[in-house]
């Protein structure tokens, strides 16, 4: 069984249809031999992320840098996890209001650092989620569990 913990900060209703979407893919039915974990990204560990074999990023665009949240938590898992997780897929989304291009910007140098593998599109979002924006959160869930179902 492969390991997927999905680390986020959810600090609206918005989001949270961000989150849930996103889960909703990883976790799809027919997606065998992957557990997902969801942690807000304050709670989460480093032995939460050395457990993990792949992982999901989610965050809100905060003047223009990932939330504090989301920052809090790499701090504190980034030199106790170097080298641990290298190679490791991630995939990421971040909502903001109109700009969100320093949030992602500011989560690919820390990911670039850990050298894990990004193994799907980044997801940008702004403002309410539609149809389509809700099947792009999902497809980013399935991908990244898919990912390493087949790493099995
Ligand atoms: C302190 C603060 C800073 C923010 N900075 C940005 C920003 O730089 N870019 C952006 O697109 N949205 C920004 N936002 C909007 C949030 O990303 C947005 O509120 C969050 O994704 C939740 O979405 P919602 O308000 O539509 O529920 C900011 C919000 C707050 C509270």
């Amino acid at each position: 069984m492969k390991s997927l913990l999905v680390v986020h900060h959810t600090p609206s209703p918005v989001t949270r249809e961000c989150l849930e979407a996103v889960l909703k893919g990883a976790r799809d039915p027919d997606i065998d031999g992957v557990e997902v974990k969801s942690i807000p990204a304050l709670g989460a560990t480093v032995p939460d992320v050395l457990a993990a074999d792949g992982f999901l990023f989610g965050t809100s665009a905060n003047f223009g840098y990932m939330s504090g949240a989301l920052k809090h938590f790499f701090d504190t898992v980034y030199y106790p996890c170097l080298d641990a997780v290298a190679g490791r897929p991630y995939g990421l989304w971040v909502h903001g209001n109109n700009d969100t291009a320093g949030a992602v910007k500011s989560v690919q140098k820390i990911v670039t650092g850990l050298a894990l593998t990004q193994v799907a599109e980044i997801l940008e979002l702004t403002g309410s989620l539609d149809a389509s924006a809700r099947e792009r959160c999902y497809e980013l869930g399935a991908t990244v569990a898919v990912t390493l179902a087949e790493d099995a």
